[in-house]
């Protein structure tokens, strides 16, 4: 006997399991499929972001600084901290028990709401009348039946090619957070959000490490002053960070793995390293959907097609989050998903994708929103820049954290806030006033003239957007 749903969503990961949500809160009978399993085989909603991504990766950078900090600035403070060791199995078992607390709020929430949650893989069987059938293949097959479905299947990590995830030596995100000893030698290839993020982690604990990026420029995609910024800071970590390499042929062997590589010279180099984080992007996934059976249309890169609506090509299918275009970010998975149990409701749910917050948590966090001085040049718009480093912000000072700065971009004419770009301590905190400024169309001037708390960090932003009329106060 089929279940009959008003709306199922497939996946649970921030895409689904927030649209499932607000399907419920909008009085719609739903469902959510997942097929995460934890070690037990159980349930474990939350998806890449609650499990292998986001959450982990946040827990395993806060246990690695803090250990920075006992070796290596607790002295500055007057304490002395000797003899500090890393017991990294408890530090793993914290980062379990974080994901877990996280996967049981997820199903926690499902309860509280009144989505019925399926564990085990979701596939298309047929259109039917009015809607869709789907199998759930898990401990127990069930046959549900939906009039809308959301698809909400996420995205896995893209390898090299001929070179497979061993999770051994070379690690995906996956292996890269459970890592069980300190490697002597790390190498990653990608100086992309997970190879600075996790290079990171593994440095402050005592590892070598050495990141090898195709790209000849560090974080393209980053405003090219804030990127500098991070870079002499990473730099100064001892991140090695080649540019412009050609990487070659990868032997995974007993010892560890040998990657051979052209530099930006031209010169063939060879890395050996204990073990390897492949993070080279994320592919979008539909493995198992059976998009085909019912012609649901993918692109060539294998994400489902969608309007600016998250409309598929096929009625009553919608699709949200890292299977779709757009950045894989978890926040804008969980938009996408409101947006779309909006529409189903019949309401207007809206997603600015011009204001959408990137971070990345390294020391110093880098974050922004917005267009970069290099896309304002490229787009021909006339633009005034303000800055301000976190260098005479007497917070940053009492943290002993100064590194880095605020940008304001905003346009000549009008003053309008196009582009705001922050390395330094808290940017991921401080983003979060820029990304509300952009979506109010607010003007530099207008948060320059706001009260700022002080002693606080947020002071840097306003002395920015200050800096944007050439009129700090305190630089
Ligand atoms: P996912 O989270 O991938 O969830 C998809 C879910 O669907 C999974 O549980 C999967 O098992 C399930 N599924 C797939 N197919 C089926 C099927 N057929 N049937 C049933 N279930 C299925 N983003 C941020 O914004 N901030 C961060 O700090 C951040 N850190 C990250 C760190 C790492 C190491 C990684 C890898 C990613 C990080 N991301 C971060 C990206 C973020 O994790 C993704 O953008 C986000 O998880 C995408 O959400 P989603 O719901 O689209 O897909
Ligand atoms: P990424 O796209 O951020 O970076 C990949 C990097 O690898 C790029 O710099 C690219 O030039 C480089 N590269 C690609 N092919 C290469 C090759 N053959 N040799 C050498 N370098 C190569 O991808 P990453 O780091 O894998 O992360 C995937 C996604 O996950 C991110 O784009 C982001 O959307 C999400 N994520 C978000 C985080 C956050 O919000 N803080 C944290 C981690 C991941």
């Amino acid at each position: 006997m089929s279940k009959q749903f008003d709306v199922v969503v497939i996946g649970g990961g921030p895409g689904g399991y927030i649209a499932a949500i607000r399907a419920a809160q909008l009085g719609m009978n739903v469902a959510c499929i997942d097929e995460w399993k934890n070690e037990k085989g159980g349930p474990a909603p939350g998806g890449t972001c609650t499990n292998v991504g986001c959450i982990p990766s946040k827990a395993l950078l806060q246990s690695s600084e803090h250990f920075e900090h006992a070796n290596k600035h607790f002295a500055e403070h007057g304490i002395t901290a000797s003899d500090v060791k890393m017991d990294v199995s408890k530090m793993l078992g914290r980062k379990d028990t974080v994901v877990k607390q996280n996967n049981d709020g997820i199903l926690y929430l499902f309860k509280k709401n009144k989505v019925a949650f399926f564990h085990g893989l979701a596939s298309f069987v047929k259109a039917v009348d009015g809607g869709y059938e789907l199998k759930v293949s898990g401990a127990a097959e069930e046959t549900l039946v939906a009039r809308q479905v959301i698809v909400a299947t996420g995205s896995n990590a893209r390898a090299l090619p001929g070179t497979p995830f061993d999770e051994v030596n070379v690690l995906s995100n996956d292996g890269a957070l459970r890592i069980g000893a300190v490697p002597k030698k790390l190498g990653l290839i990608g100086s992309g959000v997970i190879g600075l993020e996790m290079g990171s982690v593994w440095r402050r604990l005592g590892a070598e490490v050495t990141v090898l990026e195709a790209l000849p420029v560090f974080l393209g995609a980053v405003d090219e002053q804030i990127a500098k910024e991070a870079k002499k800071a990473f730099d100064k970590q001892g991140l090695k960070i080649e540019l412009g390499v050609k990487v070659g042929e990868i032997k995974n062997g007993k010892k560890g793995v040998s990657i051979a590589y052209t530099n930006a010279k031209g010169e063939a180099q060879t890395l050996d390293v204990d073990k390897l984080i492949v993070s080279i992007g994320r592919v979008p996934n539909t493995i198992g959907l059976g998009a085909e059976t019912i012609g649901l249309k993918l692109d060539e890169r294998g994400a489902i097609v969608v309007d600016d609506n998250c409309r598929t090509s096929l009625p009553g299918v919608w699709a949200v989050g890292d299977v779709v275009r757009g950045p894989m970010l978890a926040h804008k998975a969980e938009e996408e998903g409101v947006a779309v149990a909006e529409r189903i409701a019949g309401q207007h749910g809206h997603v600015n994708f011009n204001t959408i917050p990137w971070v990345i948590y390294t020391s110093p966090e880098i974050a922004w929103v917005g267009r970069t001085e290099q896309q304002l040049k490229a787009d021909g718009v006339a633009y005034k820049a303000g800055t301000f480093p976190f260098l005479a912000n007497g917070r940053a000072r009492a943290l002993g954290d100064t590194t880095g700065m605020v940008k304001f971009l905003a346009d000549a004419k009008t003053d309008e806030i196009l582009g705001v770009h922050i390395v330094g301590p808290m940017a991921s905190e401080l983003i979060s006033e820029a990304v509300v400024a952009m979506e109010f169309k607010a003007s530099a001037e207008d948060i320059a003239r706001i009260c700022h708390a002080h002693p606080s960090l947020s002071e840097a932003t306003k002395e920015a957007a200050l800096a944007v009329d050439k009129r700090t106060l305190n630089f």
